[in-house]
């Protein structure tokens, strides 16, 4: 009886958790993220506080194609930016200066929920760079 229970436990936290995780990371990338990474397609690139998340996930997934890869990598390069890290934006960096640090801010489990969220949905379908991309050394 016990065992029976605790399948139908098992099976409803299973079933629900995929759902739960996706919005999580949309919501706490909004919050966390959001006030310098932009969703949407810039239309005034000059006012950019920093790369908008379409293009950062462009050169993250250039570099690290697997999602476990590339989780791994945002969480690590969130907690602790640096230059040498960075996959593929000097003149990025040039440009925004180095991420602060967002120790503090949202927690390595947050962080796997953001980037997850982040590695499914960017860049969107049809998604093309302005060309900033071509100048960036792939490692
Ligand atoms: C205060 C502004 C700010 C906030 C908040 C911020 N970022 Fe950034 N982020 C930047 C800037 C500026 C860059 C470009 C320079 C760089 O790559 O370090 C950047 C770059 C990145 C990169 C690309 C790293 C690379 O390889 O160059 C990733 C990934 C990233 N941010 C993820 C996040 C996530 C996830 C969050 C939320 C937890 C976040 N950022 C919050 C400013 C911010």
């Amino acid at each position: 009886m016990k065992m029976k229970k605790l399948l139908t436990v098992l099976g409803i936290a299973l079933g629900v958790s995929p759902l739960v995780y996706a919005e999580d990371g949309a919501t706490l990338f909004k919050a966390k993220c959001a006030a310098c990474h932009q969703t949407s397609r810039p239309n005034e690139i000059s006012t950019l506080v920093a790369p908008p998340v379409m293009g950062v996930m462009r050169h993250v997934k250039m570099t690290y194609t697997a999602k476990e890869d590339a989780v791994k990598f945002i969480s690590t390069y969130v907690l602790n930016p640096q230059k040498s890290k960075a996959v593929c934006m000097p003149q990025k960096i040039k440009r925004f200066g180095l991420m602060p640090s967002q120790k503090g801010n949202v927690t390595q489990k947050e962080l796997e929920s953001i980037a997850s969220w982040m590695f499914d949905n960017f860049p969107q379908k049809g998604f093309m760079g302005k060309g900033h991309g071509k100048s960036c050394s792939v490692k």
